[in-house]
């Protein structure tokens, strides 16, 4: 660790050095480090990198939310206040599966170590507020009261158990799994300020707080889920039915193939690429068979798809952003047919298309009346 810091203090001081000037003798770190400021904390730099790498797509390049998929801000004040790093290391590695949030642990397929993740949180937390243990739950509130409660003040933005709406969705188990009451509590009282959570703290009572944490615990206490055993890598062939028939797609806005297409031309066996540009641990829960991973962050797999007009197409959850990518830099290479499958993952996941994968055999996630093809905040 000191010959790190020691390394910094040199590299702070040569990069401070401007061109032309003439180039004093190189300081003993020693002396250096009398009058440098304290070096910055090298997990800082690390995580903030990690963070535009992976995750800025979604939550923005200051972690402040609502740039794909109404990803909520991770910098809000009462956020990082009541959430411990636990909460936040945790949800990075596990994700939220069927939401856009993936799990990013490397024992799930993700990217990224712990360490990985104690560098993003450490970047998170740099110059804004330190955790504070919330005030406890009472634990006296009335589920059913609370239920009643949820139902006309938060459902529509916080879905239900089965059905995200477009906040974090609370029903959600490993939400509930890493989220204490008195976190929760705090969440309803204060809010989460520069965003649309709003603080409930004068508007309801004590008592309809504490119904509201009754009403969300009820929905589940499950233990936080271990990390499951490594994964492989996902390989396989690139070229779907290598011997069948090109497809022929309509377009929307000469990017868009509807869902619908893509499920005639697969069962038609016609010659195409579908690319899977999440995070490779998504692609292990849940794929459209046949889709090779190529993550939206190492758009270098393309080499391995034969520039040869080959209908490339490429799906996220988002449903648009992380493909969109994909499509871009393929476009960017030259490739002639292209597009990105139009209404994502879950949507086709949804409508009963073939899927495969680890989780493939579980319930249907229902779709929120009419989120089908919307995509409000953002541009692809
Ligand atoms: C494809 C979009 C997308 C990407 C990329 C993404 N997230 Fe998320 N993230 C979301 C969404 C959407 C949610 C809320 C999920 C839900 O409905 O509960 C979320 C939730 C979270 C949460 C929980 C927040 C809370 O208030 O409960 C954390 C922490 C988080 N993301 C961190 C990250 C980090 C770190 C990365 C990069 C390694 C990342 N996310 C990448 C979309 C994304
Ligand atoms: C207008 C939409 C809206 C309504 C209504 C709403 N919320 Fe929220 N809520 C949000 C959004 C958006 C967030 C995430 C804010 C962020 O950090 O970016 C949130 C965050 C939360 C969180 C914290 C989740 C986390 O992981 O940080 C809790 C708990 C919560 N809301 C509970 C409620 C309850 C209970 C109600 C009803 C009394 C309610 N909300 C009503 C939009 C809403």
């Amino acid at each position: 660790m000191r010959v790190a810091i020691a390394l910094l203090v040199v590299a702070a001081a040569c990069s401070s050095k401007s061109a032309g000037a003439p180039t004093p003798p190189p300081p003993t770190p020693a002396a250096d480090a009398a009058v440098a400021p304290p070096p910055a904390d090298p997990r800082v730099a690390r995580g903030q990198a990690a963070f535009q790498k992976y995750c800025a797509l979604c939550h923005g390049p200051e972690a402040k939310g609502y740039v794909a998929d109404h990803a909520p801000s991770l910098v809000s004040t009462t956020f990082l206040e009541s959430a411990d790093d636990t909460f936040i290391a945790r949800s990075i590695e596990l994700g939220r599966p069927n939401t856009p949030m993936a799990g990013y642990g490397k024992e799930l397929g993700g990217p990224l170590s712990d360490a990985d993740i104690v560098d993003i949180v450490a970047w998170l937390r740099h110059q804004r507020p330190t955790y504070k243990a919330p005030p406890p739950a009472t634990g006296k509130g009335d589920a059913k009261a609370g239920a009643a409660l949820y139902a006309s003040a938060c459902q529509k933005c916080h879905g239900d158990p089965t059905t995200r709406a477009e906040a974090v969705q609370l029903g959600h188990p490993v939400f509930l799994a890493l989220a204490s009451d008195a976190f929760l509590r705090d969440a309803i009282v204060r809010g989460r300020p520069d965003t649309p959570m709003m603080a409930f703290g004068a508007a309801l009572s004590p008592q309809q707080i504490d119904d509201l944490v009754a009403h969300l615990r009820a929905w589940a206490t499950p233990p936080v889920p271990p990390a499951p055993p490594p994964v492989p890598t996902p390989t396989g062939p690139v070229v779907l039915n290598p011997k069948g028939k090109a497809p022929s797609f309509t377009l929307r806005d000469d990017r868009f193939v509807p869902s619908a297409q893509v499920a005639a031309a697969l069962k038609q066996k016609k010659q195409l690429v579908i690319v899977d540009s999440r995070p490779p641990s998504d692609w292990l829960a849940l794929r459209i068979p046949g889709a090779i991973s190529i993550p939206h962050y190492e758009p270098a797999g393309i080499d391995k798809i034969p520039n040869d007009g080959t209908w490339v197409l490429a799906y996220c959850a988002c449903p648009h952003h992380a493909s969109g990518i994909i499509v871009d830099e393929l476009r960017k290479r030259g490739f002639k047919h292209t597009a990105v499958i139009d209404e994502g993952i879950l949507f086709w996941h949804q409508q009963g298309y073939p899927v495969e994968g680890t989780a493939a055999g579980q319930p249907l996630p229902k779709a929120p009346p009419g989120a089908a093809a919307h995509d409000h905040d953002h541009v692809h």
